[in-house]
């Protein structure tokens, strides 16, 4: 019986390819420079800033890029929609907080992981498709939502890093204990 599955499986696959245009399946299509450009995003952008590309961002231009390019998925004012909530109370999170309230403000220990996952990661259907400056500035606008920059000055390779995160404190130890806190679910 399994060697019968095995031939279905391979006539099956047989009958993809044949029915491919051209009866190929196009692998080996060199990538444009402009597709291996998207992609090869590099250095990660290290917690001491290291690996920023030039460029700025504010407050305001980040709203503007926010209202067109994300809120259809995080929601008004990032309070959250079909997908996560991005916006919230500016102290660390504790064991009485769910992890779907998980925010900005309350749980990314680094400003500078912010930078690198937008970049890399949004918006979720074009990663890879925003600016440095206006990533920079959705960093601004975000950081700012959240309560923990002021938005007096714009965001960039030298501000962005002595940005303090609220969150910084639960990479700390449990004074009593000297342990991690224990109920922290590191995803
Ligand atoms: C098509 C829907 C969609 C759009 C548009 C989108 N996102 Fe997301 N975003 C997601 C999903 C889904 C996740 C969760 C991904 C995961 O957990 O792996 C996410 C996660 C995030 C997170 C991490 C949240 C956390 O705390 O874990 C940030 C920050 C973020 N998005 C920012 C943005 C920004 C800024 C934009 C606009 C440039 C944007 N997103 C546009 C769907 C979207």
């Amino acid at each position: 019986m399994k060697r019968l599955g095995l031939v279905l499986l391979g006539l099956a696959l047989l009958a993809g390819v044949l029915a491919q245009p051209g009866g190929r399946y196009q692998i080996g299509t060199p990538l444009t420079e402009q597709e291996v450009q998207r992609w090869n995003i590099r250095p990660s952008i290290l917690p001491d800033g290291r690996g920023l590309p030039p460029g700025q961002g504010t407050v305001d231009e980040g709203e503007r890029v926010y209202n067109a390019q994300c809120l259809g998925c995080h929601g008004a004012n990032g309070q959250g929609g079909v997908f996560n909530r991005l916006v919230g109370e500016p102290f660390p999170v504790t064991k009485d907080v769910d992890s779907v309230d998980f925010v900005i403000g309350n749980y990314w220990q680094y400003p500078t992981t912010l930078f690198d996952y937008i970049r890399r990661a949004m918006p979720l259907q074009a990663p890879g498709t925003l600016s440095d400056n206006e990533v920079y500035a959705l960093v601004a606008y975000l950081l700012y939502q959240n309560g923990v920059i002021d938005g007096s000055e714009p965001m960039n390779a030298q501000t962005l890093p002595k940005v303090q995160m609220p969150a910084r404190a639960i990479l700390e130890l449990d004074p009593t204990t000297q342990k991690r806190f224990p109920w922290l679910r590191l995803p």
